[in-house]
C-alpha cells in the first residue's frame, strides 16, 4: 500500500472510530485512547511491531459491531434482559465481520473477535482461557476497561484513576490476564492514563473565569459502579490465580444475575 492510500485508509480507521464512540456515547474520543493505552501496554511485553499495528487497528474498530448492530439498549440506562445480553454478546463476531469488510487484516478481525474474553475462561463470544486468547486481546481488554471506567457515559460517570485500577486489580485472574494487569499498573508517564473525573475537577478548581464545558458536570457524586472505597492495591496484591468461579448460570441466581447484568451494562 503505498503512503497516500495508508493516510486513506487510516483516515478511514479514525472515521469509525469517531462514529463508534458516538455511538456508545462516550463524551470523549474512546477507541483512540485505547489504542495509545494498548501500545504502551504492548510496548512493555515487546510486541512485534506488525503485531502492535495490528493491536491499534483493532483498538480503533473494536466495537464496530456494536454500531453495526445499532440497537437501542446499547445506550439505555437499565439493565439488560436476558435476550438482549445474548443479542449484545454477538457485537465481537458481527465486529469481525465488518473489520474483513473494511479491508482489515485476519490478525485485527480476530483481535475484534475477542476483545471480551476473559482469562478465566468465561468470556464471549469464543469462551478461551488464559493463554488460549492472544496476548494482545488480553491487552486489548484492559485496556478497553480502563478507558471505559475513567469516561463518562451517558449512563455512567467517569470514576477516578484510583476506582478504575482498584477494578483492574479486584479482576485481575478473573476477567483480566493478571501479567497485563501489572504491566498496566506500572505504566506512567501517559496522558491518557488521566481520569475525565479528575480531570474535569481540576478544570472546576483551577478556572478562574468560566470556561465554555466541553462536557457536562455531574449534579450528584453517585456512580453505577460499586467499587469499595478502600485505598488502592499494590501490584503484589494481585492474586495469580483465580479465585473459585461461579458455575451458576445467570438465570439460576437472582444475586449474581444482577451482578452480571450491572457489569455488562458498564462493558458493552
Ligand atoms: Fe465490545
Amino acid at each position: 500500500m503505498d503512503s497516500i492510500l495508508k493516510a486513506e485508509f487510516e483516515e478511514k480507521l479514525l472515521k469509525i472510530a469517531a462514529a463508534t464512540d458516538e455511538f456508545e456515547g462516550y463524551a470523549h474520543a474512546h477507541a483512540v485512547r485505547i489504542a495509545v493505552i494498548a501500545d504502551a501496554l504492548a510496548q512493555t511485553f515487546n510486541l512485534a511491531s506488525h503485531d502492535r499495528f495490528s493491536l491499534q487497528q483493532a483498538a480503533l474498530v473494536h466495537d464496530i459491531g456494536e454500531a453495526v448492530m445499532n440497537r437501542e439498549y446499547f445506550r439505555e440506562n437499565r439493565l439488560l434482559r436476558i435476550e438482549e445480553r445474548v443479542d449484545m454478546q454477538r457485537h465481537p463476531v458481527i465486529g469481525e465481520q465488518e473489520a474483513a469488510k473494511q479491508g482489515l487484516s485476519r490478525a485485527v478481525q480476530l483481535l475484534v473477535r475477542w476483545h471480551h474474553e476473559w482469562w478465566n475462561g468465561t468470556g464471549y463470544p469464543d469462551a478461551l482461557e488464559q493463554e488460549f486468547i492472544p496476548l494482545a486481546a488480553r491487552i486489548l481488554r484492559v485496556a478497553d476497561t480502563y478507558a471505559a471506567l475513567t469516561d463518562d457515559r451517558p449512563y455512567k460517570k467517569a470514576v477516578s484513576k484510583e476506582e478504575a485500577r482498584k477494578y483492574l486489580t479486584e479482576w485481575a485472574a478473573i476477567e483480566f490476564d493478571p501479567k497485563v494487569v501489572k504491566a498496566f499498573l506500572a505504566l506512567e508517564n501517559l496522558p491518557e492514563l488521566a481520569s475525565y473525573a479528575e480531570r474535569e475537577e481540576k478544570q472546576t478548581e483551577t478556572a478562574a473565569t468560566p470556561a465554555p464545558q466541553t462536557f457536562e458536570t455531574p449534579e450528584t457524586e453517585t456512580t453505577e459502579t460499586a467499587i469499595p472505597e478502600t485505598s488502592e492495591p499494590t501490584v503484589s496484591e494481585i492474586p495469580e490465580t483465580a479465585p473459585p468461579e461461579p458455575k451458576e448460570t445467570v438465570e439460576e441466581n437472582s444475586e449474581q444475575n444482577a451482578a452480571y447484568s450491572q457489569f455488562w451494562d458498564n462493558y458493552k
